[in-house]
């Protein structure tokens, strides 16, 4: 089968998050690394596009330079990753789904509520994919989790606790550090730090096992340095449409805690623990039973996990392969191939109604809020 044609805007050299991707994209061999505007310096995005394989022609200055360049092309790309800082998916987003190219979107997707709902509305015209960087949920033991909800093997779920908290902006003395700094300066981050930034894959994630979506929710929001205006820690307690109750703290001053990002689903009939730094792993619980290590790789997965497993049992497979899982799925996807679990648009809007309504609720002493977008109430 040809490879698909993959172009990458951001993710340029020294980023955080574009090594994940490019070696996410190209794992499988599915996709071929095409096009490319990779810095938001022209000749650096240039310069580094070509260093990494891309043809000089597809080395592109800008997005709206490889967007002119692309789209009447006979072998124009089949995705575009979208890996710049937040205030920018939107943008580009939604003139890469005008233009008819499938989209893989950086989380959070927009800034604003209608901003998400505009995206949803271009990709559902285009009839184009727009997907949203949800990779936590393709850690194949994250589905074993959910295949595992779905086929009520834990019972009705009664609670979700989840946390993402680090400690990596924990260091007063640090606080002014400019690549820490404007995590928490509306101007450059929004309305939320932390929750916008790490909460949400959280959020997210509750979703995404429990098989449901949050309904209502109540926030206590709190800048514990000082000098910061947004968030760096927050406790929010949700409600989902099927009446699980949900707990969510993310926090950047947890010092101690490294990546911090795991999850319990507590049903009627069993308990399911998931951590990102073992995420080989599914604890699983029956009730009166004894505690089980599941771990990936061995027989009796759900056929979702084993297809998105590579290497044998007790073989570390990390977080750039969850992200080739996405691209994965993202092939299957582009060829026609219903693909069940795949971060959208619709997931990426609710991301963000959930973070207004919990900066709402914060400024309100706590006080519960819809967390829908409008177009899902
Ligand atoms: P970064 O600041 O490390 O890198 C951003 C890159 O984008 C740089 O190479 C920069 O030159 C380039 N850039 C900026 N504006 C551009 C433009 N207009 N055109 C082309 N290139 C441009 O940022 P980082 O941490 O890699 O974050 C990028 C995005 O990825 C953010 O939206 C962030 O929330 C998300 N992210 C997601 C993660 C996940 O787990 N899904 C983890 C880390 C980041």
């Amino acid at each position: 089968m040809a490879k698909l044609r993959w172009g990458m805007i951001g993710g340029g050299e020294g980023s955080q998050i574009g090594p994940a991707h490019r070696l996410g994209a190209q794992a499988d061999g599915l996709f071929e690394f095409a096009a490319g505007a990779l810095d938001h310096r022209p000749e650096a995005g240039r310069e580094y596009a070509q260093r990494l394989g891309v043809a000089a022609d597809r080395a592109y200055g800008g997005w709206q330079e490889m967007l002119a360049g692309e789209k009447d092309r006979a072998d124009r790309i089949d995705l575009v990753t979208i890996a710049t800082p937040n205030s920018t998916h939107f943008e580009i987003a939604k003139a890469y789904l005008e233009a008819g190219f499938n989209v893989l979107c950086e989380k959070p997707m927009t800034m604003t509520v209608e901003e998400g709902e505009e995206i949803v509305r271009v990709a559902e015209a285009s009839g184009k994919i727009c997907a949203v960087n949800y990779c936590y949920s393709a850690y194949p033991m994250v589905r074993q989790a959910r295949a595992m909800v779905r086929s009520g093997e834990i019972g009705q779920v009664r609670l979700v606790v989840t946390n993402f908290s680090h400690g990596h902006h924990g260091d007063a003395t640090d606080a002014d550090n400019p690549r820490v700094r404007w995590r928490y300066d509306p101007a450059m981050a929004g309305v939320s730090g932390q929750f916008a930034d790490c909460g949400i894959h959280a959020l997210h994630m509750a979703s995404f096992i429990c098989d449901d979506e949050v309904k209502t929710l109540s926030a206590d929001m709190a800048s514990t340095i000082a000098s910061r205006e947004l968030e760096d820690d927050a406790m929010i307690n949700f409600r989902m449409e099927g009446g699980t109750v949900g707990r969510l703290w993310t926090s950047s001053v947890a010092i101690g805690r490294q990546h911090g990002f795991d999850i319990q689903v507590f049903g009627e009939t069993g308990g399911l623990r998931w951590a990102s730094e073992q995420p080989n792993q599914l604890i699983y619980t029956p009730v009166g039973g004894r505690t089980q290590i599941i771990e990936k790789g061995e027989g009796g997965l759900h056929d979702e996990v084993q297809r998105l497993s590579r290497v044998a049992i007790a073989h570390p497979e990390g977080f750039p392969l969850a992200v080739a899982n996405i691209y994965c799925d993202l092939a299957d996807a582009i060829r026609g191939e219903s693909r069940d679990g795949l971060p959208n648009a619709a997931d990426g809007v609710r991301s963000i109604a959930a973070v207004h309504a919990a900066v709402a609720s914060g400024k309100a002493d706590g006080a519960w809020q819809d967390a829908r977008p409008p177009m899902f109430r």
